[in-house]
């Protein structure tokens, strides 16, 4: 059979168990370059690893963003009054979240939308025990594909989306715009959109957040083909695949790598995947920004920024947008 047929072959026979997932997985370790899409990295485990990851002296993103959103979210979300519902695409944890919800008046709905279920469940059950005023409506999905919006028992008459992290980052151009029109819609004509990202700095301040010496980070890259091993029985070898985090100036960016440090050949599901010695499998990108580029991506999803919040050195952002 010719390597197309074999290829189209393989795609179907994952696709007939009936997991996209493995689908997409499969399409990416077969492209060249190889890739991987972020999203992966979130199960029960991975998303252990990036909350410690927030929590590295390196990784300055989690901390200045947490300040930034100290000091200005709780007047802005208190002057929104009450009825406020508020979606959170890729929660995770919800850690900066509460700074919002312990700012909103009720009645107030929280919508924390995540792909890893067991790790929302767990933070949706926390807040709800927490927030006895707050109806927490957890939805359990890939937020890049369309959700629908559960509904509140509560009033609700002004939508605030919230998407911190610079998770925008992790998407290329042409996918953040088409996120922030998802966001646009989310919100309706009189919501608010309110983005967490990060901006332009020194390269070395930007690689050492993304290659931390206590190797989180790269414990986190390789939980991908860890995962890939645990839940469709492929098999890696982990210690054959070195993490890379290098800057990219011409693409503005961090770009994630599992770089092969052999030839070898890994099997997932029947398919056969080669990979040359020093080729790398893409796993993530992180854009940073400057304000100019970041209103521009606004403009083209049909967003305003509104307001621009940050720290005192200029590292990170967060972007205040409105429908119109
Ligand atoms: N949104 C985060 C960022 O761009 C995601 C992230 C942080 C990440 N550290 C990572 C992704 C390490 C992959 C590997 O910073």
């Amino acid at each position: 059979m010719n390597p197309v047929a074999a290829a189209v072959l393989s795609l179907h026979a994952a696709a007939a168990d009936h997991d996209p997932l493995l689908t997409e997985v499969i399409a990416g370790l077969s492209s060249r370059p190889k890739f991987l899409y972020p999203k992966f990295f979130y199960d029960a485990r991975g998303s252990e690893l990036f909350d410690r990851i927030c929590q590295l002296p390196e990784y300055y993103l989690t901390r200045t963003e947490i300040a930034i959103l100290r000091e200005h979210a709780p007047p802005f979300v208190r002057s929104l009054g009450p009825g406020v519902r508020l979606v959170e695409p890729g929660s995770g944890s919800s850690l900066k979240t509460r700074i919002l919800l312990n700012a909103l008046t009720p009645p107030a709905c929280y919508v924390p939308v995540d792909i890893s279920r067991t790790h929302l469940m767990a933070a949706a059950r926390t807040l709800a025990a927490q927030y006895s005023h707050l109806d927490v409506l957890p939805v359990a999905a890939d937020f890049t594909q369309a959700f629908e919006l559960p509904r509140s028992a509560a009033p609700t008459h002004r939508t605030l989306v919230f998407f911190p992290g610079s998770t925008i980052g992790n998407f290329d151009r042409a996918e953040s715009i088409e996120l922030l029109r998802m966001m646009r819609e989310l919100a309706g004509e009189t919501g608010l959109v309110l983005v967490g990202a990060d901006l332009r700095k020194d390269p070395a301040a930007l690689e050492a957040a993304y290659n931390d010496s206590a190797g989180v980070t790269a414990s986190f890259n390789l939980n991908i083909l860890a995962r890939l091993n645990r839940e469709y029985g492929a098999d890696f070898d982990l210690d054959a695949f070195e993490h890379r985090a290098p800057w990219v100036e011409e693409h503005s960016r961090i770009e994630m790598h599992l770089v092969s440090k052999r030839a070898q050949r890994v099997h997932i599901r029947g398919v056969e995947i080669d990979l040359a010695a020093g080729e790398s499998i893409w796993t993530e990108s992180c854009h940073k920004y400057d304000c100019e580029q970041f209103a521009a991506m606004a403009d083209a999803a049909g967003l305003r920024v509104c307001e621009v919040w940050m720290d005192e050195a200029r590292r990170f952002s967060v972007q205040l947008l409105a429908a119109g």
